[in-house]
């Protein structure tokens, strides 16, 4: 055990430690790669550290580098190497989170970082949440306390609003618990791609005007797309008036909050009645770690509770924190680990300064676009997030992105604004220096001239 596992932290603390040498990744070919697995599971087993260096050589190198520091695209996975020794905790105790009764210790150190963002997010005492797989999921448990509250589950002609900006998994957890398109309004965003209150308010009006029941409002804190932040607080002025659920997808962006900046941009966050937020993105977790926050706990758990017979022990005391009440697995690992020992470890500070330095490394890269020819900036530095283009084709920006993976020392995706494509990098990787972007844009215009 101690061979292997020695072996194993070794390969990892190399890999944090030269990581930044490494290409970013390739796009890698499926017929080299699938044959390499697609193999007979072996009858006799053999020596561990030897299957370790199979995998040093096909799986570790063949996959995008997503914490690595010159990768912009998508949304990066800067983790810390503290959360990734939690989660090897969580996995060696092989630690049972889903009720009190298998795993108290763990409920309460969930109950307790729970609490912690509940109180960065500006939410009451009667707040509370659960630690789930990522923004997909906790979009998915916010929306259905939403529909368990305000609709009862029935949910014949109800109403959901959101932008069109809007993170995809939305419309796949309202898909998911049983809307249909038809319940669903993408509303047009506004020039600077925030959700138009005009807008919702007329799509609001003309529903109810057709006997429509609208019940909830889904708004970011900080797109995907651009980083955009929807006008919270009027918001949540028009969700009160018109008693809908406020549900504010902050998967990327909430955790800001935590800074001087971030509190200043998602002012109004407090006044969610659900929130997301994925500590796996910008509080720098190991995968998978999502966090759905809901403004009264006590909804969560009136929509997710169930008591079967075979968990008759488990149901015994309402002292007792039972996280399967509060979502939709009733196993679950120990994911609130990583995020206290980080938290711990490094303190909130920390925290706060490397959030902060994602917001300038962005506007340190859209102030180098902006000096060089031929580059338009389609949405300024925000939430660590800048979005440009070279020229006008389209096609142009994919052969870019073509030639940065082909290249393989930064990547950055492309995405579609306003029928454009456009270039975008997300720098919320702390350990990314100006020099990396300096050297990524350098690569960038030499690809576009060329
Ligand atoms: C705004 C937003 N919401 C939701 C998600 C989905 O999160 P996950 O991929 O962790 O399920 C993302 C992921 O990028 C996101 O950016």
């Amino acid at each position: 055990m101690r061979k292997f596992g020695y072996a194993v932290v070794d390969l990892l603390a190399d890999h944090f430690a030269n990581i930044r040498d490494q290409r970013v990744g390739a796009r890698f070919d499926p017929a080299k790669l699938i044959p390499l697995f697609d193999v007979d599971p072996p009858e006799n087993g053999r020596d561990p550290n030897e299957i370790l260096m199979q995998l040093k050589r096909d799986v570790f190198p063949n996959n995008l580098h997503v914490d690595h520091p010159r990768f912009f695209a998508f949304v990066p996975g800067p983790n810390n190497f503290v959360s990734t020794m939690g989660d090897a905790l969580a996995a060696g105790f092989n630690i049972f989170n889903g009720t009190w009764l298998g795993g108290p210790a763990a409920a309460a150190v969930e109950l307790g970082v729970v609490q912690w963002l509940c109180r960065i997010c500006g939410l009451p005492t009667t707040a509370g949440g659960l630690f789930v797989s990522g923004g997909s999921m906790a979009n998915l448990t916010g929306l259905v306390a939403a529909r368990h509250t305000l609709l009862q589950d029935r949910i014949d002609a109800a109403t959901v609003y959101f932008s069109d900006q809007t993170h995809s998994s939305v419309e796949r957890a309202l898909h998911v618990i049983g809307f249909s398109p038809e319940q669903m309004r993408k509303v047009p965003s506004d020039e600077e791609f925030r959700l138009s209150i005009q807008g919702l308010r007329k799509a609001i009006a003309d529903d109810r005007a057709k006997g429509l029941r609208p019940f909830c409002v889904v708004a970011n804190a900080g797109t995907t797309n651009t980083g955009a932040v929807d006008p919270l607080n009027e918001l949540a002025d028009l969700a009160a008036k018109e008693k809908l659920w406020l549900h504010i997808d902050g998967a990327f962006g909430a955790a800001v909050v935590l800074s001087e900046r971030g509190r200043a941009l998602l002012q109004g966050l407090e006044r969610a009645d659900s929130i997301s937020l994925d500590p796996h993105k910008w509080l720098f977790q190991s995968f998978e770690c999502g966090c759905v926050l809901v403004r009264d706990a006590a909804l969560l758990k009136s929509a997710f509770q169930i008591k079967p017979d075979y968990l008759r022990d488990v149901h015994r005391s309402d002292e007792e924190f039972n996280p399967c009440d509060y979502g939709v697995q009733l196993t679950r690992s120990f994911r609130a680990l990583k995020v206290w020992l980080s938290l711990e470890t490094f303190g909130l500070a920390a925290f706060r300064e490397a959030i902060t330095r994602g917001f300038e490394l962005a506007e340190i890269a859209e102030r180098e676009l902006r000096a060089r020819k031929g580059w338009e900036i389609f949405s300024p530095a925000q939430m660590a997030t800048v979005c440009f283009r070279f020229g006008k084709s389209d096609e142009l920006q994919t052969r870019l992105v073509d030639a940065m993976i082909k290249d393989g020392f930064a990547l950055l995706t492309s995405t579609e604004l306003r029928g454009a494509v456009a270039l975008r990098l997300c720098t919320i990787n702390p350990r990314t220096t100006e020099e990396d972007i300096f050297e990524t844009i350098e690569r960038l215009d030499k690809f576009a001239r060329r």
